[in-house]
């Protein structure tokens, strides 16, 4: 097991993505804290992983709260000893046009996809630093290397994640913590619920046809699966990639590649 011994935080762990770390984490030997704003939700994954014999326990975060993010993570050290991992998956997103987007989306948008990167990034880098060891992992976007139509508090969300992630592994890349961020492109979570509906009407597309779409775009001609952003995660916070700081991996099946 590539994570044997090590304690694992994610964010926004009890749906889509972020349980599907939360799982590959677990079952790679990692003690995996499964956070999530819907303390329900995070409690169902914990129940999976310990089907399988894995370990982990469930937390209530609001990772737009630095308050709640600094608590929760003191009590995750005082639970296990100490914090190895950190994963900043936690992330909202809306698909509507530039001049309906209120401060309110705006608002919610950067509280939660880059204030609470930028929060839990804190908390984890408290706990790293005194034994010189640790790996962050913050989830970006393809929408964090290209603009697009109808989603500028999204992609200005992740394009803030892959600049805060560059920022913070040159400042700690001698102090033996790594920062990376991840760029999916279209994965098929319940995110994409609503999505489907505003990206229909963007194109003047029938929902049902949105992802068929998005497919015929993508060069290795079929959506990201969760699994292929949790392998990539479990690689990124094992030592295998102990060179790699301060990149933005794009998981876009060819799409972007800058
Ligand atoms: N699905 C995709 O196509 C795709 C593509 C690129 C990037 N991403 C990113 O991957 C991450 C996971 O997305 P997903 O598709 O699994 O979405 P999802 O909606 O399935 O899961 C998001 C999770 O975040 C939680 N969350 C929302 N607000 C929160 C808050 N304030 N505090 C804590 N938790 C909160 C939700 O409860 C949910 O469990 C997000 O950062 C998203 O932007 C997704």
């Amino acid at each position: 097991m590539l994570l044997g011994n090590k304690v694992a935080v994610v964010t926004g762990g009890g749906s889509g993505i972020g349980a599907t770390i939360c799982k590959e984490l677990a079952f790679e030997g990692a003690q995996v804290a499964v956070t999530d704003v819907n303390i329900e939700a995070a409690e169902r994954v914990v129940e999976e992983i310990e089907e399988h014999k894995g370990i982990a326990q469930a937390w209530k975060l609001n990772v737009s709260s630095k308050e709640n993010t600094k608590q929760v993570a003191q009590e995750i050290k005082e639970l296990y000893g100490s914090i190895d991992i950190w994963v900043n998956n936690a992330g909202v997103s809306k698909i509507t046009p530039f001049l309906e987007h209120d401060e309110e989306l705006l608002d919610l948008t950067l509280d939660v996809n880059l204030k609470g990167t930028f929060f839990g990034s804190q908390e984890a880098i408290k706990q790293m630093l005194p034994k010189k060891s640790g790996v962050i992992i913050n989830m970006a976007s393809q929408s964090g290397k290209v603009g697009t139509s109808n989603y500028q508090a999204y992609c200005a969300s992740k394009f803030g994640v892959i600049g805060l992630t560059q920022s913070i592994s040159v400042e700690f890349a001698n102090q033996g913590i790594r920062a990376n961020s991840i760029c999916p492109g279209v994965v098929y979570t319940p995110m994409w619920e609503q999505q489907t509906i505003d990206y229909g009407k963007k194109r003047d597309m029938n929902p049902d046809k949105v992802m068929d779409y998005m497919r015929s775009k993508i060069p290795a001609g079929r959506l990201g699966e969760k699994k292929d952003i949790a392998r990539t995660v479990v690689f990124l916070a094992s030592d295998d990639a102990s060179y790699i700081t301060g990149q933005s991996i794009n998981l876009t099946g060819g799409t972007v590649m800058h």
